[in-house]
């Protein structure tokens, strides 16, 4: 394996110790900071989710705030919930755990939220504000995604970058970030023709797709650094009958012998979502106090 493996387990550690401190700070001028997190219906993996953050927030010594609504919940029920979490001034963040139950409407719970509260970055308020460059809320995973690349590569101007992925969480996000970072962004997705051709000509890949290895060896240019956004679960006869693994959008050990860097999955942008998601947090409760973040 020649490249370097990014080690976002250790990245997301070291980010949430500077979010402690930032928060303890907060603490001692009287304000703990609060994520409040609505989960609706039992969908299992969401409620691994919403453990972990609830776990993470108390860690950096934030308070956590849960709801539990049942799937059945109609839509004005949750409005009305995050309402009062808008109008609650120990409530700095606000999360409203995707997917929703089919009969609500995510585009309009999302827009119900206090844009200066939208802790995961998809209000559009939010979105605007990341395309023109003026600030805002970005959502965690393409923020946690460029800190990675930054350990490896600290200035991004003039990379070429292929963002694999077009949805409004992931990859429109990272390639306005990327813009930011003065990269060339190729954004790339199903109907993209000859896609690893397009593929090979990025030094920065992300792939954000959600489709199990989809990007092989000859779609990276060698030297490349692969971001692997994906996390899916696969049947895995080779560890017993029935057992599953975790697999991201990257035949991982294949592309590893071409990239220069890449992020292992687990362990690579998984860790960083809820990091940056407490990190926006702590951003959130410091501009509604006037304050700028510890974390710039
Ligand atoms: N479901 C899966 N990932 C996310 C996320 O980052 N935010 C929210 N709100 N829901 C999700």
């Amino acid at each position: 394996m020649a490249a370097t493996l990014i080690d976002g387990k250790a990245v997301a550690a070291g980010l949430r110790l500077r979010i402690a401190e930032g928060v303890a700070g907060l603490a001692a001028a009287g304000h703990v900071p609060g994520l409040a997190v609505v989960l609706v219906g039992e969908d299992p993996a969401s409620q691994v989710y919403v453990r972990s953050k609830a776990r993470q927030t108390v860690e950096v010594g934030m308070r956590s705030i849960e709801h539990r609504l049942d799937a059945a919940t109609p839509e004005a029920e949750l409005l009305a919930l995050v309402c009062r979490l808008n109008d609650d001034p120990q409530v700095d963040g606000i999360l409203v755990q995707l997917p929703l139950p089919a009969h609500i409407d995510s585009a309009r719970v999302i827009e119900a939220i206090d844009p200066a509260k939208d802790v995961d970055g998809f209000h559009p308020m939010n979105a605007g504000r990341l395309a023109t460059g003026t600030g805002g809320l970005v959502p965690c995973t393409p923020l946690g995604s460029l800190m990675l690349l930054k350990t490896v590569r600290p200035d991004l101007a003039g990379l070429e970058a292929v963002v694999v992925g077009r949805s409004n969480i992931v990859g429109k996000p990272m390639a306005q970030l990327l813009i930011a970072e003065s990269c060339t962004v190729t954004v790339a997705h199903s109907r993209t023709r000859d896609l690893p051709a397009v593929a090979r000509r990025a030094d920065i890949l992300v792939a954000a797709v959600g489709r199990p290895q989809m990007v092989k060896a000859d779609w990276v240019k060698p030297g490349a650094i692969v971001i692997d956004v994906g996390i899916n679960r696969i049947l895995a006869p080779e560890l017993g009958e029935g057992k599953t693994r975790l697999v991201g959008d990257v035949d991982t050990e294949a592309a590893a012998a071409v990239a220069g860097a890449i992020t292992p999955v687990p362990g690579g942008v998984g860790p960083m979502t809820i990091a940056c998601l407490l990190a926006n947090t702590l951003t959130a409760a410091c501009a509604r106090r006037g304050l700028r973040t510890p974390l710039a």
